[in-house]
């Protein structure tokens, strides 16, 4: 019998998927289909202090291997998110959820850090610093390490669970922004958010997105999500996240070897609603055939 838990800042996970913000709503939609307390745990849609209808449309478009989305964070603000959001949710989830916050300013991301944190049902606190969809916030936080640094340290200060920085491929060095989320206090990071991209429509000659440019993510994007994780891995020791492009049980294994505590999967709840049940199940099988006994002891093992 093989061992798929694992301990992620503290907090025990039957298994290390965790299906990523922004592609699982805030879970209890994905209840209708089947038990989700299967699952490691979710991190739910990024919450601002507002509400948020995102972008204008269109803001999704198909790539070979992967879409390009401009969502701008829809979401129904802080407020909403407590009051309604997360009493649905407890109904039919019984673990600890990851909290994906976000914000336009320093201000903003302590604020909405601090209400969260008091949420019982929250164990983790995802900081959204690496959004590509809006101006004036999120990954204009994340690709300066000195303001990676000052996020994470002002969070820090107003919170008592576990915080996971969310960072962006969109940068030189992903190594030197996780040291600064280090050196702020973060429990962890999790890694890649999308990289910027950008498609025409050739008979308009115009962008396709409304938006211009949006964000990459699925299949396409694994090998450069995995080569990230590695080289954060050996930058810090906190626990690393790995997301990107996952979609089966044996990338999650990969994404593990190469650094991974825990592993989001992202664009593939959105190709198949039953990705991750379907990763979880084939994860025993696919840890025989590779003869792991425990998935706990193969992080950084590639290293
Ligand atoms: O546009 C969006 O809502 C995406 C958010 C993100 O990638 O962090």
């Amino acid at each position: 019998m093989v061992n798929t838990c694992v301990t992620l800042c503290g907090i025990p996970l039957d298994n290390p998927v965790i299906p990523a913000s922004g592609t699982f709503g805030f879970g209890y939609e994905f209840a209708e289909w089947y038990d989700i307390n299967l699952l490691g745990t979710f991190s739910f849609k990024g919450t601002t202090r507002e509400p948020r209808y995102g972008n204008p449309t269109p803001r999704i478009a198909e790539t070979p291997s992967g879409m390009l989305n401009s969502v701008g964070l829809q979401n129904p603000g802080i407020d909403a998110v407590i009051s309604e959001e997360l009493p649905k949710l407890r109904r039919v989830f019984r673990k600890p959820v990851m909290a994906n916050i976000s914000g336009f300013s320093e201000e903003e991301y302590v604020a909405n850090c601090a209400r969260i944190d008091g949420q019982e049902q929250v164990g983790w606190i995802e900081v959204n610093i690496s959004c590509p969809n809006v101006h004036n916030g999120g990954m204009s936080f994340g690709t300066d390490p000195a303001s990676a640094l000052a996020v994470t340290k002002a969070v820090k200060a107003v919170t008592t669970k576990p915080v996971i920085m969310k960072l962006s491929p969109n940068v030189t060095d992903i190594a030197a922004i996780a040291k600064a989320c280090e050196e702020g206090g973060a429990d962890g990071v999790s890694l890649i958010n999308t990289l910027m991209g950008l498609r025409l429509d050739l008979k308009k000659r115009r962008p396709i997105l409304a938006n211009v440019t949006g964000g990459l993510s699925g299949p396409a994007v694994f090998p450069i999500a995995l080569r990230m994780v590695w080289q954060v891995y050996e930058a810090v020791s906190i626990p690393v996240i790995g997301l990107g492009g996952v979609t089966s049980a044996e990338d999650v294994i990969e994404m593990m070897l190469a650094g991974a505590t825990a592993v989001q999967v992202g664009a593939a709840n959105l190709v198949d609603p039953f990705a991750c049940k379907t990763i979880i199940e084939d994860l025993p099988r696919v840890m025989e055939k590779l003869h792991i006994n425990s998935l706990e002891e193969i992080i950084g093992g590639a290293h």
